[in-house]
């Protein structure tokens, strides 16, 4: 081992140790996932930058909400008049096909009895986006998509969008178990004829 003589760091019990230092592309790989890791916790875990889950999660919502408003603008709703919902809701028929509906496609969010879970109570006299059937025909069909509401317009049929609403209606005051404290401001239910 001559030829390493002059290497040698030190000498114990005819041990000897060499200094023989890490080969330089090791060290870059050691160096570059140092900082890859600093700026990777920086952008991702503490939410700096453009790149931040923080920015893609805002940047998606406005993403939604332009798709959407775009859908519709492209293709207008047609609602319903307030008189036909408010009529629904006091037609057993039409509630149970708003139910039928709303345990397939909305109590995932807002509970199996409106009560609310991800999504606001329904059940309540207070709204975050307004209380009247129009408007819950409103919020039903687009969505609020930055608050991940979806927009239902596009996937349901014009009827079972108006039977939701008219199924909404009827739960109002129903006092579901577990319900979600109200949210948004307080407004009067339109009556229901006949009822
Ligand atoms: C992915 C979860 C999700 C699903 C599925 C969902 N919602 Fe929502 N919904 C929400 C959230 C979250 C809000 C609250 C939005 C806000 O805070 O602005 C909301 C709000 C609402 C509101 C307005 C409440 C208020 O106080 O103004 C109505 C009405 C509503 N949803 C009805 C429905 C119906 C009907 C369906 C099924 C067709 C449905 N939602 C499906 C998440 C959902």
């Amino acid at each position: 081992m001559a030829e390493y003589d002059d290497k040698v760091l030190h000498e114990l019990d005819g041990i000897r140790e060499y200094d023989n230092p890490m080969p330089g592309w090791l060290m870059a790989i050691w160096w570059g996932s140092l900082i890859f890791a600093a700026a990777y916790l920086a952008f991702y875990a503490l939410s700096f930058g453009e790149g931040s889950m923080e920015a893609e999660y805002r940047a998606d919502a406005q993403r939604a909400v332009t798709e959407v408003d775009a859908y519709f603008a492209a293709n207008p709703l047609v609602p319903p008049s307030p008189a036909d919902l408010l009529a629904g809701a006091g037609n057993p028929a039409v509630v149970e096909i708003g139910r039928a509906r709303f345990v397939r496609t909305c109590a995932a969010c807002h509970g199996e009895n409106a009560q609310g879970l991800i999504g606001p109570n329904l059940t309540d006299d207070r709204w975050i986006h307004g209380g009247t059937v129009e408007q819950i025909f409103q919020t039903i069909a687009k969505g609020w998509p930055a608050k991940w509401m979806p927009p239902w317009g596009r996937a349901l049929k014009p009827d079972e969008l108006a039977a939701l609403v008219s199924y909404v209606r009827s739960i109002n005051g129903s006092n579901p178990p577990n319900a979600r404290p109200p949210e948004g401001d307080r407004v009067v239910p339109e009556p229901i004829p006949g009822h």
